[in-house]
């Protein structure tokens, strides 16, 4: 599999705090059956932005101690990036990273509190000018959860939403997360799942267990779409059609809402 969203590398951002803690996540990605990271750390965190040859630099030396300890995981440079005015004009000069350093794809992270027709507005220009927007964790976003229809209205413009591992397992996040990333799914509104880890132990990867739940949903074909096919194609710079990543669908509607119910009353049992 391969995890697009990642936050492995030590010591920039809220993530990993030191090498030890890396190789931890490595390990334990492996195990979950992950053959490439993409490290995403936040671009912004205490401090100044975190510039393109600064992220290439520490994902060389991450590499290097993968390599040496023998685990057999690529890690690829990427970065996090707050939906912001200079955010197009930034990529564009190469001052900050693309995803995989690919000049095509770009993680953006999109605002915690409010959202404004600006933000649409940034998002189109993106678009505009040939990049391939992958919109983080918006199960996550109180402004999505309760606002579908505009994220029915970034997948018109052609951004491709990623759900979080955690917002699929039972205990791993909070209701309201997991409802909206049910929900997403059973819209067909995802197109690939990443683990936003940070830890190994209370945010890990999981990628593993998220694969496990939607080939029981949804089949083993859709699962391999969104944690290997899709993340595949996007760091390739190739253009994806959402349609086509769920034309072979099979489900019947009633079955995510039984699984996310099955999994919110697991919640609430464990306490
Ligand atoms: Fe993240």
């Amino acid at each position: 599999m391969i995890d697009i969203h990642t936050h492995i590398l030590p010591g920039v951002d809220d993530g990993s705090q030191d090498t030890g803690e890396s190789l931890l996540m490595a390990e334990e990605a492996v195990a979950q059956g992950v053959q490439v990271m993409v490290a995403t750390p936040h671009l912004r965190w205490e401090g100044a932005p975190l510039t393109a040859s600064h992220i290439r630099q520490a994902v060389d030396e991450i590499n290097e101690l993968l390599q040496a300890k023998g685990i057999s995981l690529q890690v690829l440079p990427g970065c996090e990036i707050p939906l912001s005015d200079e955010l197009p004009e930034r990529l564009a000069s190469g001052e900050w990273m693309s995803l995989g350093d690919n000049g095509r794809t770009v993680l953006v992270e999109p605002p915690w509190h409010r959202w404004h027709t600006e933000h649409i507005a940034v998002l189109q220009r993106l678009v505009d000018a040939d990049w391939t927007v992958v919109l983080a964790h918006p199960e996550r976003h109180h402004v999505f959860q309760r606002n579908l229809p505009l994220l029915e209205e970034l997948l018109a413009m052609g951004v491709h939403l990623q759900v979080t591992t955690g917002s699929l397992i039972a205990g791993r996040s909070n209701p309201a997360s997991t409802r909206c990333a049910y929900q997403l799914l059973e819209r067909q509104m995802v197109s690939l799942v990443a683990s936003d880890c940070h830890n190994a132990t209370s945010r890990q990867c999981d990628m593993g267990t998220a694969r496990a739940i939607l080939q029981r949903t949804c089949g083993r074909h859709i699962a391999q779409m969104l944690t290997e096919k899709v993340p595949a194609a996007l760091l390739s710079g190739e253009k994806v059609e959402l349609a086509t990543i769920w034309q072979q669908n099979t489900v019947e509607p009633n079955r995510w809402m039984r699984f996310l119910r099955s999994i919110l009353r697991r919640e609430t049992d464990d306490g």
